[in-house]
């Protein structure tokens, strides 16, 4: 059931926005981050997603994006990616995501802000450049600058390096109406952040995920359902009284 209010505030709203995290690409087979089969749990996250890590062993780390490239390049954008994009023709729009995969962009969304990177590009250690590379699984391990022969390393942040665009994500946030959450378990910053600002400047929160994190205790609405079941729901909701109008 769509509460009828959530739907008041998306015929009022002018600028919409979301804030996605790995639960909105699991549906597409994409694993997440933490709890039970979650990416982290096998791995140790010091190793493979530090600078640190990536000095001591940059072959090791190519590794595990190789495979986590092999993965994506599988995957297809899910409903909850697609109702994101479809979204674009009522609203000045915006996906702020944590996600590395690219599924917001594959499923026709224009305004995406990646804060994490992108694991389809990679970038020179030595002279800084940065591009896109599809090949799956890499020839190389670890890969080499096209330019100038340097190791490249993926275009991803980890941790302790600063974020992508959180200025512009900032921005979204404070003049928003509504933000969706979706699966994210809000637990790392700054991205965190972004939807208690949100609110904070009064917009509508609207959290969808199965299970309870720190964004519940201030949503203005709660979908505890996967992402794709809450999105299709809320966009048929919609499609119903922009019809009527
Ligand atoms: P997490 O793995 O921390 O959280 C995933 C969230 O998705 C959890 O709250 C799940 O309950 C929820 N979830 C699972 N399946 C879902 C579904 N079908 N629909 C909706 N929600 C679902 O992933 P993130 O919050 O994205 O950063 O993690 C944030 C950052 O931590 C990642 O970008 C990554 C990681 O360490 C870096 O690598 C820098």
């Amino acid at each position: 059931m769509v509460p009828k209010l959530l739907i008041d505030a998306l015929v009022e709203a002018k600028r919409v926005a979301a804030l996605t995290g790995a639960g909105i690409s699991a549906e597409s087979g994409i694993p997440t981050f933490r709890g039970q089969g979650g990416l982290w749990e096998g791995y140790s996250v010091e190793k493979v997603a530090t600078p640190e890590g990536f000095e001591k062993d940059p072959a090791m780390v190519w590794r595990f994006y190789d495979e986590r490239r092999v993965n994506i390049s599988k995957a297809k954008p899910n409903r909850a990616h697609e109702v994101l994009a479809l979204m674009e023709n009522f609203y000045d729009m915006w996906v702020i995501t944590q996600n590395i995969d690219g599924l917001h962009s594959r499923a026709g969304s224009n305004n995406v802000i990646e804060l994490h990177g992108n694991i389809w590009r990679v970038k020179c250690t030595e002279c800084g450049i940065s591009y896109y590379n599809y090949e799956v699984p890499l020839r190389e391990i670890p890969p080499r600058c096209k330019r100038c022969s340097g190791l490249l390393r993926p275009d991803v942040v980890w941790f302790g390096e600063p974020v992508y665009d959180m200025d512009k994500a900032y921005s979204i946030a404070e003049s928003c109406d509504v933000m969706f959450v979706i699966g994210t378990s809000a637990q790392v910053y700054p991205a965190a952040y972004i939807p208690r600002v949100a609110w904070s400047h009064g917009a509508k929160v609207v959290e969808i995920n199965p299970e309870e994190t720190p964004v519940s205790s201030y949503a203005d609405f709660i979908f505890r359902e996967p992402a794709t079941k809450a999105m299709d729901e809320i966009y048929k909701e919609l499609l119903k009284v922009f019809q009527e109008e």
